[in-house]
């Protein structure tokens, strides 16, 4: 079932496999995606998924974070991505996709502490993400801003050619963060019940899809269920309050997600891509190992931004290994197609089809899904930073690649700093071998996989 073609409104996917947003320093400082961005994209498009759906794509210029990941804030953004586009998409059957989203409160980086890296539903503090000690409520005004912003930059997508636009709703960022009922204490029409609680993100989709009209594709991203009960999501709304407990220990579950969706296809939204959690990284939205490492470089490197982060970074540094991460370890373990039951529950009450992520490696489990009729696509990451080439191996025979991705979790705390690639050494011969794929991942030079099969060398003509 996974190599069955399939039609979303006027795209034709080739298979079931989509190669999920993988943000990653590959733009210029300005936010303007650069030929490493072309070279990242296009061996999985040579490798056979049937779409890439963009790294989340920055909608506004104050909140470009992390620094050096794409933009489309202004039009001079336009013609680079359509450039970088037909690059990605020439010699194969590949879609592309551009996710938007925006940070809000849960903004990772900055070059310097920043206001508009603070705005929100409501006041809040947040123990891991975002770098500010508290976010700062939006007025109506900041909220008919960040609509704006997102309308014009899928009107840019589309003016570049691609093939579709997805919005997030989910990964804790903004439109999230008004979900969310802990991160969304408002009293006004954007908040106080489940139904005002959509608010924005029906006013996004209503002029995004005026932008792009009827005929474009369009998808958005929601989290099935939000966990705040994980201490890694911990979130105290300020001045503090603790009514409702269910906000705190719940938040969302799939009695006000499943209505969101059905509002979203009441909407004319396209279709739905389904994952969990709240913030990235996250145990449920990204399943595996506690990347301690790879957190702790983090909240190092963003020490220097407020007394929080300060604060964050002395307690990760005195607080012994073990004791990291029994409490922020806590509920981090891979499971496989970890979220497809939530795409099932969607798939229950909606027509349109549904996009199931996180946990997806092995041939038998992504089948599986499809013909349980879990899901009408999958969508991978890190199995697919591990090898691109997955379908390929597929196609090949395999159930799952010799060398396959651990689910170890570091390449996503990592990404915010350093840059994208696998950091497992285990799946190396040495430590060179795996900072030598790190450093050359965004060339034309690097290796396909781990096979030492190399790129085309036509791509390394790329001129945006
Ligand atoms: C390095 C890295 C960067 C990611 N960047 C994004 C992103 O920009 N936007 C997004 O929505 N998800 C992002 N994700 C999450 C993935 O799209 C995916 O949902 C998650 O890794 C679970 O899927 P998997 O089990 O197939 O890896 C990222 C994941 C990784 C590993
Ligand atoms: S660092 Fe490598 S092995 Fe670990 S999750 Fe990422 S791709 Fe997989």
């Amino acid at each position: 079932m996974l190599f069955e073609p399939f039609r979303i409104k006027n795209v034709a996917f080739a298979n079931r496999v989509l190669r999920s947003s993988l943000g990653g320093r590959m733009a210029y400082y300005d936010g303007t995606v650069s030929p490493a961005f072309v070279h990242f994209e296009k061996r999985f498009a040579d490798g056979g998924v049937a779409a890439i759906i963009s790294p989340t794509i920055s909608i506004n210029q104050k909140r470009m974070s992390p620094l050096e990941y794409p933009s489309l804030h202004d039009d001079r953004f336009v013609k680079p991505l359509r450039h970088a586009v037909n690059e990605i998409r020439a010699g194969s059957d590949c879609r592309y996709i551009v996710q938007l989203g925006d940070t809000g409160g849960h903004s990772h980086t900055s070059i310097k502490p920043q206001i508009e890296d603070r705005i929100s539903a409501s006041s809040f503090f947040d123990v891991l993400y975002g770098y500010h000690n508290r976010s700062i409520k939006m007025s109506e005004e900041d909220i008919e801003a960040v609509v704006t912003d997102f309308a014009n930059a899928a009107r840019r997508v589309a003016e570049a050619g691609c093939d579709g636009v997805e919005i997030t709703a989910s990964k804790g960022y903004i439109i999230h963060q008004f979900l969310n009922p802990v991160t969304n204490r408002r009293t006004d029409k954007y908040g106080g019940s489940v139904e005002k609680r959509f608010q924005l993100l029906q006013e996004v989709v209503q002029r995004v899809r005026q932008e792009v009209g009827d005929g474009f594709l369009f998808g958005i991203r929601l989290s099935a269920k939000d966990f705040n009960w994980l201490p890694i999501n911990i979130r105290i709304p300020w001045p503090p309050v603790i009514w409702p407990p269910r906000h705190y220990f719940i938040g969302n579950d799939l009695p006000e997600t499943t209505y969101y969706a059905k509002r979203l296809e009441q909407l004319g939204v396209d279709y739905l891509h389904i994952d969990s959690g709240f913030g990235f990284p996250n145990p449920k939205g990204s399943p595996g190992d506690f990347p301690d490492e790879g957190l702790h470089i983090f909240v190092n490197a963003t020490s220097y931004l407020s007394g929080k982060a300060t604060a964050r970074a002395a307690v990760y540094n005195l607080v012994p290994r073990p004791i990291r991460k029994a409490v922020f370890g806590f509920g981090w373990r891979f499971k496989p197609a970890a979220n497809a039951d939530f795409a099932a529950a969607m798939r229950r009450v909606v027509g349109i089809p549904i996009i199931a992520n996180g946990g997806f490696q092995d041939r038998s489990v992504i089948d599986g899904a499809l013909s349980d009729g879990k899901c009408d696509m999958v969508a991978i990451a890190r199995p697919l930073i591990a090898n691109p080439d997955l379908l390929k191996q597929f196609e090949k025979g395999l159930e799952r690649p010799e060398n396959p991705c651990s689910f170890c979790t570091l390449c996503c705390s990592h990404t915010a700093v350093f840059p994208l690639g696998c950091y497992d050494e285990r799946r190396f011969e040495s430590r060179e071998d795996m900072l030598n794929q790190v450093i050359a991942l965004c060339s034309p030079q690097a290796p396909f996989a781990l096979t030492g099969k190399r790129l085309d060398n036509d791509h390394a003509e790329t001129d945006l």
